[in-house]
């Protein structure tokens, strides 16, 4: 009887709804929502602090490859905490390129570990976007509920309402202003930022934290990201320094013998390995920053970087349980203040773009004498190598053309000041490494740090046309390394 006026009531609710929506889709408020999930979360939400609503994720690895390893090793790490910490397979998106689990390199197949004793992260993982299906375009689509612009994948998407929480956790390469993607184009700061706030003028969500691993992580979301859209983001670098990779070959701590690359990276790790152990109701965000913050500055080393906050600063008093819920399992393990949790020693780290160069010389040194293993390692080493000295090289030949021998490299280099935006016309940024590439080939992972030489050219007032000319001069031929290849690079 009472089952039947509730169910009744129910309906009630679900068709003023469908009316309201008028797309003739039933589309059921997180109000409503709450009627159908199970007591128990019911229950364990109502001691939460200001849970009501669902929390959502988005996590993203933007590359693929062996030597990348510990982007997807991270995203993968993310997702068991979320998923321990309650959320569900429903709203958690994962991208990542899946090229690592299986990869003829990896000497546990099938696994992936993201710390030298930790144990798989792989099993379980939602594989909603993979292989070519990671691109900027999805992302965006999936950040928006749009499910009609998403291609390929599962679909999946954030069909959020305003009363949830999400959470966003990227890790890859970066550079000033863009973030890679294993499948281009490469994403732009000011796409990320334009769907975020779409997103808030959509009222799809109540808040939403942003956590970014990238190099120059900063650039992504200063000068750019605004203070009153109810979202707090940290990067694991301010806007003109690099990020770390960590568990890396020959390092301090190293991964087990038979890992030729890096298994995590150093922010990242140091908020999951907090999270992993917290009872995350007794700690805010603000506190996991600091701790964060702390471990990723390595002891002030030169193997370390700047974790910065973004956006709106009043969010950091949340505890981190609205975003990542917490595992049952922790509950006895109240967060401590850092001061107690300080690590011993620094640890040594290595710099994002030289992980691939660590890779292919571990892969060189420890392959037999005279083994074609070893003669392909030398050549993916040389060629690494030999790309890099050529971008440096076209780049700033470029500068010099357009502003004479000794104030070219000074523009180049020259930073703006701290809550300037890298580029004030992000049209003129996208087409002037349009121009550089279409001649000098594409700038690729490692060439991503040439950014911010591109954007003073825009600030500086340089034509597109003197741009071209300047680029076909700096490389009158095309380089013919397969990291030239411009399929991998920015332009689509
Ligand atoms: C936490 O401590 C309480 C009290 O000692 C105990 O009853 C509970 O089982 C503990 N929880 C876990 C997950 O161990």
């Amino acid at each position: 009887m009472i089952r039947s006026v509730v169910a009744s009531l129910l309906l009630l609710t679900v068709s003023i709804v469908a009316v309201a929506d008028g797309r003739g889709f039933l589309k059921l408020p997180s109000e409503a929502r709450r009627f159908f999930r199970p007591a128990e979360e019911e229950n364990r939400e109502a001691d939460g602090d200001d849970s009501v609503g669902t929390r959502w994720a988005v996590l993203i690895a933007g590359s693929n490859g062996y030597w990348n390893y510990r982007h997807q090793a991270d995203i993968c790490h993310a997702y068991q905490i979320l998923k321990a910490g309650g959320l569900k397979d429903e709203n958690i998106v994962v991208f990542m390129y899946d090229d690592i689990a299986y990869n003829e390199e990896n000497p546990r197949k099938g696994i992936i570990i993201n710390s030298p004793h930790g144990e798989d992260v792989y099993h379980g993982v939602p594989k909603d976007y993979t292989g070519d299906d990671v691109t900027a375009n999805n992302l965006l689509a999936v950040i928006l509920g749009d499910k009609s612009a998403v291609k390929g994948g599962s679909g999946k998407v954030v069909d959020s309402g305003p009363n949830d929480h999400i959470f966003i956790y990227y890790s890859d390469h970066g550079g000033p202003g863009v973030l890679g993607m294993p499948t281009s184009p490469y994403l732009y700061a000011d796409e990320l930022n334009a769907a975020l706030k779409k997103k808030h003028a959509a009222g799809a969500y109540k808040s939403l934290v942003f956590y970014l691993e990238a190099c120059e992580s900063g650039s992504i979301f200063e000068g750019i990201l605004p203070k009153d859209i109810n979202i707090y983001a940290t990067t694991a670098s301010n806007a003109i320094e690099s990020s770390w990779g960590t568990y890396c070959p020959g390092e301090y701590p190293s991964p087990p013998p038979e890992y030729e690359t890096c298994l995590g990276d150093l922010y990242s790790i140091a908020w999951m390995e907090d999270s992993d152990i917290h009872n995350l109701r007794t700690e805010s965000l603000k506190q996991q920053y600091n701790l964060v913050k702390d471990r990723t500055l390595n002891g002030n080393t030169a193997y370390g970087s700047h974790v910065m906050q973004y956006g709106d600063l009043e969010l950091n008093a949340d505890s981190l349980f609205m975003y990542m819920g917490t595992n049952p399992a922790n509950e006895n393990f109240t967060f401590v203040d850092e001061k107690s949790l300080k690590l011993s020693a620094p640890r040594r780290a290595v710099n994002q773009r030289d992980a691939d160069l660590l890779h292919f010389w571990d892969k060189f040194r420890n392959a037999p004498e005279g083994s074609a293993r070893k003669s392909e390692a030398q050549k993916q080493f040389t060629e690494a190598i030999t790309h890099r000295t050529h971008l440096d090289n076209s780049i700033a030949l470029v500068g010099k053309l357009l502003f004479g021998m000794e104030k070219g490299p000074e523009v180049l280099s020259s930073v703006r000041a701290t809550g300037l935006p890298l580029v004030d016309d992000w049209s003129c940024l996208k087409s002037y490494v349009r121009a550089f590439e279409t001649h000098c080939g594409s700038l690729s992972q490692y060439g991503m740090k040439h950014m911010r030489s591109i954007a003073n050219i825009c600030n500086a007032g340089i034509s597109e046309e003197r741009m071209a000319e300047a680029s076909a001069q700096a490389c009158p031929t095309f380089p013919s390394y397969s990291w030239s290849s411009l399929r991998g690079g920015f332009s689509a």
